[in-house]
């Protein structure tokens, strides 16, 4: 069935204002140039029924859309706190003390919640200290043109598209931007040695969103040190799903969620770590851990500390909630996620299926032989009730064009036993990647 049968009902009303806005607009008038100009991502979301869909409702992690309800595997809230009854009920006492919504910008004023969040996440993380921005890419934007100068940043060839954006600003500010091939520290050391600049800045990502694997940080760790350079990691990814390693361990993706820094065993020596509360933490904050003196000259350099709306105090409720769940039993659920990802990953070697996924954490990529196949595979996802993300041209390169499956602990054994049999007709269906071929490109 194709998807936008699929749709028939419950997108109605949306094609119908498309077609409005069309027929309203005259020929050649600026919104026809600009849809021109977008039009293969325009394609695309008209296409899927996977992308930007309404959810009608939800029922722990099972949504509606329309009359058609689904498992939902695209959910980031990888420990299930947004479904926890203690995070949840944490949030009315302090909207009853605080109101909605501290409309001070940060640098005139705070709610005292804030000290408290980051204290706790300073001494989660082991760092030295640890600043609260609402979102990562609030801190892209700012904090990497401010720490690269006028020197020069190294980027990943993959990093998150807000790196990559946040290091264009930078450039407009006058700093060089050198990419070297994703998680290849030869090629990075190689260019740093060639580059006479005083400032260096390595920017990229720790749990990649898309392969779900880390780079070794060790190695990049001690690349920066030896250059007197600066590594800024963005783990928005690792945050809260994996940790430091010891005796002490449920499964191997560590203890206490602290992270990737932690979970190498590295130390926070030319490192800056940014990672969100919007992922595994349920909550629409996020930070930067660096040393005591950066983070007071950001608060007076760093434009949304002054220039931003703050986060909600619901959100400030659940992070200070969902860091005490984290303590008290962050790890019995990374346990859970742990053995329920490990599920999928089994039923995929077992069946032969590629996936670029060679780290055992919670995202998992499954590319397709042939680009063209995403609309129909998409549309037999959905309609086997499983509601995945879609990595579609030109989002992403055509030979990475596939799906991602997100596990969280909140999807119950048996959803998970469900899209193990859909991707086992998935394997039969369609034409899947093959291993040596995605190997190449998750840097494998
Ligand atoms: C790796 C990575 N960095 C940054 C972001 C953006 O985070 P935020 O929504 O906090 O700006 C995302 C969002 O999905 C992400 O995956």
């Amino acid at each position: 069935m194709a998807p936008n049968t699929l749709l028939k009902g419950f997108s109605s009303d949306k094609a119908r204002a498309q077609r409005v806005t069309a027929a309203a607009s005259p020929r050649g008038s600026w919104l026809d140039r600009w849809l021109e100009t977008v039009s293969d991502l325009a394609r695309l979301k008209e296409r899927h029924p996977m992308l930007d869909a309404v959810i009608d409702e939800i029922d722990g992690r099972r949504i509606r859309i329309g009359d058609h309800w689904l498992y939902d595997f695209a959910s980031c809230n990888y420990l299930g706190l947004d479904l926890d009854d203690t995070v949840i009920q944490s949030v009315l006492p302090y909207l009853e003390k605080w109101g909605t919504h501290p409309s001070w910008s940060r640098l005139l004023g705070s709610p005292v919640i804030y000290e408290e969040i980051e204290a706790k996440l300073t001494k989660l993380l082991g760092a030295e200290d640890v600043l609260a921005l609402p979102t990562i890419t609030h801190i892209h934007m700012s904090v990497i043109p401010i720490l690269a100068g006028s020197g020069t940043i190294f980027l990943d060839g993959r990093a998150h598209k807000t790196i990559y954006d946040g290091c264009q600003v930078a450039r407009h500010h006058g700093a060089k931007v050198k990419k070297f091939r994703h998680d290849d520290p030869d090629h990075l050391q190689e260019l740093m040695s060639a580059d006479g600049s005083k400032t260096k800045l390595i920017c990229m990502d720790g749990v990649n969103s898309m392969t779900g694997n880390a780079p070794d940080l060790r190695q990049f760790a001690s690349i920066a040190r030896d250059h007197g350079a600066l590594l800024y990691i963005d783990d928005a990814h690792g945050f809260g799903v994996i940790g430091e390693r010891g005796s002490g361990e449920l499964c191997d993706y560590g203890m206490r969620g602290n992270g990737i820094v932690k979970h190498f065993g590295e130390s926070y020596e030319n490192v800056v770590l940014v990672a969100g509360l919007s992922k595994s933490f349920s909550s629409l904050l996020a930070f930067i851990a660096c040393p005591t003196q950066l983070k007071d000259m950001l608060k007076i350099a760093a434009p949304p500390y002054l220039y931003s709306g703050p986060s909600p105090i619901a959100s400030l409720a659940t992070t200070l909630a969902g860091l005490e769940v984290n303590e008290v039993r962050g790890d019995q659920l990374r346990a859970d996620l742990h053995r329920k990802t490990n599920t999928v990953l089994t039923c995929l070697e077992k069946l032969g299926i590629a996936t670029p996924n060679r780290s055992g954490f919670p995202i998992v990529e499954i590319p397709l032989a042939d680009h063209q196949d995403v609309d129909e595979v998409g549309g037999y996802l959905f309609k086997r009730g499983i509601y995945a993300t879609l990595a579609a041209y030109p989002l992403v390169p055509k030979n990475e064009v596939g799906f991602r499956i997100q596990v969280t602990a909140a999807n119950k054994d048996d959803q998970i036993a469900h899209l193990v049999t859909v991707l086992e007709e998935v394997a039969d269906k369609f034409t899947l990647q093959n291993p040596s071929k995605v190997a190449r490109w998750s840097g494998g």
